[in-house]
């Protein structure tokens, strides 16, 4: 695949799935701008390693550093083709809680997870309207679909909004050549799922799966490039599980 003169910006891809994301595009030939919020060093280093990146700092629970991160992309690469909306978190909040904690939990979840994408989809469509076309693509999760457990209300709600909101750009935006994808993983091996294998143990998350092997970044970001690359853009609107067979629907 080669997705040379392709500009993409890929939000959390300082670690786990977002860095194998930008990994792929970037030996791709794609120019990469990498944001990060806490993981400065792992950025810089993909950046050393491959010259069409560049880096971008923001922490997306504000949503002024928000939209200086997509004014500061844009004003590096000249236009973006491509965007990947893959950061997030996933923070537990039982009800338990006092609800002022829970709550707290809720509006932190639901402003990295959602409010940034609804902010980076808004200025996204305003830029691709007026360059004649461009590609969401959301990175969701299984748990918009099969729901989650108890203690990640707001984790889930956060991916159930996410999916509504890439189906309902696809739907509006199409006759503007702007596409939006969903990609929606299961149980991935990553720094958000450490505590999961932790509490749970890798043998018993495997005996969920359909397949004999936990899911890691790698079977993942292929499809993205893919998506990225044109030939899925007939699919706009959809989304496609990666959760090794653990929730077939
Ligand atoms: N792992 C799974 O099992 C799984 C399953 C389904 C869906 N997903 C989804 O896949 C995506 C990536 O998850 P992952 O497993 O790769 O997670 P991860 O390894 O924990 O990486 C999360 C990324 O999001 C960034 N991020 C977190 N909080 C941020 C904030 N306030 N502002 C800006 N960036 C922030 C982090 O940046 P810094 O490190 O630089 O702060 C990091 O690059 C998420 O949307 C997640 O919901 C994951």
């Amino acid at each position: 695949m080669n997705l040379k003169g392709q500009n993409i910006l890929v939000t959390g891809a300082s670690k786990g799935i977002g860095k194998s994301i930008a990994m792929h595009l970037l030996q791709a030939n794609a120019r990469v701008g990498i944001h990060f919020n806490k993981s400065k060093t792992e950025a810089i280093k993909i950046m050393s390693e491959y010259p069409l990146s560049e880096t971008f700092q923001a922490d997306l629970s504000v949503a002024e550093e928000v939209q200086r991160l997509f004014e500061n992309t844009l004003a590096h690469f000249g236009s973006l083709q491509t965007i990947v909306l893959n950061a997030g978190v996933f923070l537990p909040h039982p009800i338990e809680e006092p609800t002022a904690t829970w709550l707290e939990i809720w509006r932190q979840t639901m402003a990295i997870n959602l409010e940034s994408a609804g902010i980076i989809t808004k200025l996204g469509i305003e830029h691709f309207k007026k360059q004649g076309g461009g590609r969401f693509i959301y990175i969701g999760s299984r748990a918009a679909f099969r729901g989650e457990t108890e203690e990640y209300l707001a984790y889930a709600a956060s991916k159930g909004g996410l999916t509504s909101l890439a189906r309902t750009v696809a739907r509006s935006f199409g006759k503007y050549n702007i596409k939006a994808f969903v990609v929606a993983p299961g149980f991935t091996q990553t720094e958000m799922a450490e505590e999961a294998i932790r509490k749970h143990g890798a043998e018993n998350l495997v005996k969920e799966l359909a397949l004999n092997e936990l899911t890691t970044p790698n079977d993942i970001a292929p499809l993205v490039a893919f998506m990225c690359s044109g030939q899925m853009d007939h699919a706009t609107g959809s989304t496609i599980d990666i959760n090794a067979g653990s929730y077939i629907r």
